[in-house]
């Protein structure tokens, strides 16, 4: 089976100035997961193991990823400069808590950049911190305004919670007045709790801990959430699987150079949910089928190699037969799309 991709989903970084209580990279808003490798890459590594054929053949690139946020990265400038020289006409886009760095900076990027950021901003001054845990509201609009002056095109992304469901309108026309170019509602799918099941808060780990909710307005509510406890609990291990990241050609690279489809696969290899979940077993046997980890790490492996090759074969594979990870079936399986509920307003996003 042939899987070609038109667009690149890279984490450039697994570092971050946050704490979201629901990103992997962190025990439910505390400290940073122990097995997280905190690596980042920078041009000449992009340079020795991304082919210009690669980069040429893609039409967009997006820095986002599982654990980090791109802005850590302090050669972030310098690989946008470098994938705009080879590939021209490429459009990029970088997802971001936007809290980090000053005014200069960001002119520089929006200066430079052929493509959007997307700023996370979850709720206006009183509220954004509860979720961006380590973020100044104050900070980002800053920089977002800096980014935007030098003519730098700016999405404001906001995902809803019980805790900021009441300013959604209210942070919508500031977006407008502000300049931002777009307004993104996200109905969130991450409320499990720590066996997995679906639940409507979480406690944060704080030292004054305090809980998360899912909006109480029904209208903010992921839809997602009924179909699941419908499907029932088999659904993940025998739905039929349609690989969104194939369908719209897409591949992921993390940033201790791991290739997936998406960067679902790579959330199942750190973090205290990761590595409780058996996926995070299957995971390891697949890698051995495909003859090793090396072989779906470009620091080892080429990346057409990879995709083309024995690593990718497994993970196809493994959709219709019984190493399948449940990830796969709950993400792609034919029956719920999660995403879809989840990016009400926007067209795809990770
Ligand atoms: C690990 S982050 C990497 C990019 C960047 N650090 C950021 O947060 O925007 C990957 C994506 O997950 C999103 N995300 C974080 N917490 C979420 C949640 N509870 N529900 C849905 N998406 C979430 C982020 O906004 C981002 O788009
Ligand atoms: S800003 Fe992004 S990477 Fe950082 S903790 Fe939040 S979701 Fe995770
Ligand atoms: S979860 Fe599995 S099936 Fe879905 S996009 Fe990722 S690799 Fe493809």
């Amino acid at each position: 089976m042939s899987y070609s991709a038109t667009f690149l989903e890279w984490e450039i970084t697994s570092a971050c100035n946050a704490s979201c209580p629901q990103c992997p990279r962190n025990y439910y808003g505390g400290k940073t997961w122990h097995s997280l490798p905190i690596v980042q890459v920078d041009r000449k590594w992009a340079e020795q193991h991304l082919s210009i054929e690669f980069i040429e053949s893609l039409t967009h690139i997006d820095f986002c990823g599982t654990y980090g946020d791109p802005i850590m990265n302090n050669n972030l400038i310098d690989i946008v400069e470098w994938l705009q020289s080879v590939n021209p006409s490429v459009y990029i886009t970088i997802k971001t808590n936007g809290g980090i760095r000053n005014a200069n900076w960001w002119a520089k990027l929006g200066s430079i950049l052929n493509g959007a950021v997307y700023f996370a901003l979850d709720g206006l001054a009183d509220t954004n911190h509860l979720y961006r845990r380590g973020v100044n509201f104050d900070d980002v609009i800053v920089n977002a305004r800096a980014f935007m002056a030098a003519g730098g095109t700016a999405h404001w992304a906001y995902i809803v919670f019980k805790h900021n469901q009441h300013q959604v309108e209210e942070a919508r026309e500031l977006a407008a007045n502000l300049g931002f170019s777009d307004f993104n509602v996200k109905l969130t799918s991450r409320f499990f709790d720590k066996k997995h099941v679906l639940t409507d808060s979480l406690e944060v780990n704080d030292a004054n801990p305090y809980t998360i909710s899912i909006p109480d307005n029904s209208i903010y509510v992921n839809n997602s959430y009924q179909k699941i406890n419908f499907v029932g609990k088999d659904y993940a291990a025998t739905v039929t699987i349609n690989c969104k990241f194939k369908q719209l050609k897409r591949v992921y690279l993390s940033a201790e150079g791991y290739v997936f489809p998406c960067g679902w696969l790579h959330d199942r290899m750190y973090g205290f949910e990761a590595e409780q979940h058996p996926d995070h077993e299957r995971l390891i046997t697949l890698f051995d089928i495909a003859g090793g980890k090396e072989m779906a790490n470009v620091n080892h492996t080429p990346i057409d190699q990879i995709v083309h090759g024995k690593w990718f074969e497994t993970l196809e594979a493994s959709w219709t037969n019984d190493s399948r990870l449940h990830r796969c079936g709950m993400m792609c399986g034919e029956k719920v799309d999660i995403i879809k509920d989840q990016n009400k307003h926007i067209r795809f996003d990770s």
